[in-house]
């Protein structure tokens, strides 16, 4: 029988390494990267912070692990960090913020993903008896739960200004900043330049297997590698990892505007069905989160029934998240408008 092909929506950390990061894998040179003797993880790295526009950078298992890191290097116990409300640091990264830094995250509102410089700095509290120090602020650009928005560079210099009036850093969780960079045609550097450290995943969009990178001076990385170690981050052969996040870096930049076409494609064959609340012109990158509310049909129903037709999607908070990726083609897009029109117009 033949297998049923999926045409799988749901992240683009589904993406399968190419056959030629599969060859690299195979053939890397390793050492035991934490004794410093991985040559292919020091090219990694090395291509990394010079891409990312810091001095060094260190390859992290996950972005989750990336963040948090960098929350517990740039903070002491009893101080509190900026985040934005449906930032994913703050709501899907298993509460680091508390458990490993011990720090407490004010959560502020934002124009989809933006936050208003204003509101940051009436939010950054100087400590007293009863009140914490804030000590970082946080941005997340592409937002993921903003359905892949690109934050305005204007919004990262008015930050950088507000965090250097009062002395605090900015991390930017940039899991999926070459999409921002590619929609917006603005260099990867000019974003991470406002920015002290910054966390990019090679295993999202850019189709690695495993791996994140997290980037910063060569001091902060320093006390990164510490904290890495401490997590259970620290891996011995991890060239083996790390010679596909080369490749990542090397060749699967450019190749996200198809992802960013696709997406916007589908957002338009959809986004008029009964039941289906989006607006295309918000689909500035590689997600689309739509809001599903039909009389007839449950959201959790509707799910199953595009898995019947061989499309999976992803129910988050209410909401349906749709990622194009490198393994979605023109043909999936199709097959998954269709099975859309299928279910909900008749
Ligand atoms: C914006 C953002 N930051 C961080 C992460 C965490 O990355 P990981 O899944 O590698 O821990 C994700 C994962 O989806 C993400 O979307």
């Amino acid at each position: 029988m033949e297998e049923k092909k999926f045409s799988d929506f749901r992240s683009d950390t589904v993406t399968r390494p190419t056959k030629k990061m599969r060859l690299a894998m195979a053939e890397a040179e390793v050492g035991d990267d934490v004794l410093g003797d991985d040559p292919t993880v020091k090219k990694l790295e090395a291509l990394g912070a010079e891409k990312i526009g810091k001095e060094a950078a260190l390859f992290v298992p996950s972005g989750t692990m990336g963040n948090s890191i960098a929350v517990k290097v740039w903070t002491n116990e009893l101080e509190e960090i900026i985040v934005e409300e449906r930032s994913h640091i703050y709501n899907m990264e298993s509460t680091h913020i508390t458990f490993v830094s011990r720090v407490t995250p004010r959560p502020l509102p934002s124009n989809r993903g933006t936050m208003d410089p204003e509101l940051v700095e009436k939010a950054i509290r100087k400590p007293a008896v009863h009140i914490p120090r804030t000590s970082l602020i946080c941005i997340e650009n592409t937002h993921n739960y903003w359905g892949g928005a690109v934050i305005p560079l204007e919004n990262f210099k008015d930050l950088r200004e507000v965090a250097d009036k009062h002395g605090i850093k900015i991390h930017l969780d940039g899991a999926r900043i070459f999409n921002a960079s590619i929609a917006s045609g603005i260099p990867v550097k000019e974003y991470t330049k406002y920015a002290d450290s910054v966390m990019f995943c090679l295993s999202k969009g850019l189709s690695s297997p495993i791996g994140s990178l997290l980037a910063g001076s060569k001091e902060f990385i320093e006390k990164a590698r510490r904290v890495r170690k401490l997590l259970g981050g620290g891996m011995r052969q991890v060239g083996i990892i790390a010679a596909a996040g080369i490749i990542s870096l090397t060749e699967m930049i450019d190749r996200l505007v198809e992802d960013h076409r696709r997406a916007k494609k589908l957002a338009e064959g959809i986004c008029n069905l009964p039941g289906i609340e989006l607006n295309p012109d918000h689909v500035e990158t590689n997600i689309i989160f739509l809001k599903f509310n039909h009389p007839k049909i449950s959201l959790q129903e509707f799910l199953n029934r595009l898995k019947e037709k061989a499309v999976l999607a992803l129910g988050l908070a209410g909401r349906i998240r749709l990622v194009t990726h490198k393994d979605i083609d023109d043909e999936d897009v199709e097959k998954a408008i269709n099975a859309f029109k299928e279910i909900l117009e008749y």
